[in-house]
């Protein structure tokens, strides 16, 4: 069906290469996609079991001029009737992210649009606007990727607050570390999830870290350890792995934490809405867990679709039109900024 575009919609096009991903689409009005186009480069980094930088960027710049013509294409929309060019300028790997800034930088420069640099975290949190219409600051929001663990307040529109953050491996980096080591191969969270429904969680009791002094904060490298000293105790001791019950116990063990976490922030805090992002939110035993966990809690809770919650462009487009409704502009002198922070952190 062809969207209909009148004179006052908003269309953002929005860039986004921080990591293995060359996305671009065209979102109305901040919570509407018209194209979202992805290129993974996925397979390409399996072949080294990680994202390997250089490899990256050199994809991205082969790859970004066709995404962006892709989104505005299916979007049917033509480059002069969008109203601003948002872009990711971190945090992210420097060479990938400085891809995506230049390729915005000249769409603005040739076609007089305004730029909006966009940090990549908000860029996920704001994903959740896409499918729940009804969502609304104030919530919180915990964004597990495979570079962050953050536990944040959204307190408005683009005005967050840190509660917490990983002390160490962000979530995602722990399932990619752990499927090596369980030799499932990179990435390693898809197939962890996978293998998990075929294992029993409680047939190994890996620790639930705890932060000494911090409530919010995360630790994952421990628990990556319990699981290492276990394969290696079971190795020397002969005895069989079964790698589904050791994933689905380390995978559970994730989950209790986060979830925990998550909903002690929400009630303490006095908020009765709940939201996760980023590339372990599309995790179906963190949904289930959070579902019913909330449920029983009497909080509301979202979650983009797992399209959504990896990385794309569609959801810098949503956190980019919230930016440009606070008057936030970025001038030709935006640069890649590869530690990006995320507000301020809270003291608690
Ligand atoms: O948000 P994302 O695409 O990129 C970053 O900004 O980091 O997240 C990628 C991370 C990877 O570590 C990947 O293993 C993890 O998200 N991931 C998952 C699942 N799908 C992706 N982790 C657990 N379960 C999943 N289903
Ligand atoms: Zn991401």
């Amino acid at each position: 069906m062809m969207e209909m575009i009148k004179k006052e919609d908003i269309l953002i096009l929005a860039i986004e290469s921080s990591c293995d991903e060359t996305a671009a689409a065209v979102v109305k009005n901040g919570r509407e996609v018209l194209s979202n186009i992805i290129s993974s480069q996925i397979e390409l980094h399996t072949l080294y079991g990680g994202v390997v930088p250089e490899i990256a960027s050199r994809k991205h710049i082969e790859k970004i001029n066709q995404v962006i013509e892709e989104a505005l294409h299916e979007a049917n929309v033509a480059l002069e009737e969008i109203t601003a060019i948002a872009v990711t300028y971190g945090p992210g790997l420097v060479g990938a992210l400085l891809v995506g800034v230049s390729a915005a930088k000249a769409l603005s420069f040739a076609t007089e649009k305004p730029l909006i640099g966009v940090h990549h975290i908000e860029g996920h949190i704001s994903a959740n606007f896409i499918e729940n219409k009804v969502l609304e600051p104030p919530f919180v929001c915990l964004v597990v990727s495979g570079g962050h663990t953050h536990l944040v307040v959204v307190k408005d529109y683009g005005e967050y607050e840190i509660l917490g953050c990983t002390r160490d491996d962000a979530a995602g980096e722990a399932f990619d570390k752990v499927a090596r080591a369980i030799g499932l191969g990179y990435p390693g969270g898809p197939k962890i999830d996978k293998i998990s429904r075929e294992g029993n969680p409680d047939a190994v009791k890996f620790p639930r870290a705890k932060v000494d002094g911090s409530n919010y904060d995360f630790s994952f490298s421990g628990l990556k350890s319990a699981v290492l000293n276990y394969l290696n105790t079971c190795e020397m001791k002969g005895i069989e792995i079964h790698t589904a019950d050791v994933a689905a116990s380390f995978q559970k063990a994730v989950v209790d934490v986060l979830v925990e976490h998550s909903l002690n922030a929400v009630k303490e805090y006095g908020y009765d809405q709940f939201a996760i992002a980023g590339g372990v939110a599309s995790n179906s035993a963190l949904r289930t867990a959070f579902e019913s966990e909330c449920a029983k809690r009497k909080i509301e809770f979202y979650h983009p679709s797992p399209i959504l919650c990896t990385d794309n462009a569609a959801m810098i487009g949503a956190a980019g039109y919230y930016e440009y409704l606070k008057g936030r502009r970025s001038g030709y002198d935006l640069n890649a900024v590869p530690n990006l922070r995320l507000g301020e952190r809270r003291i608690v």
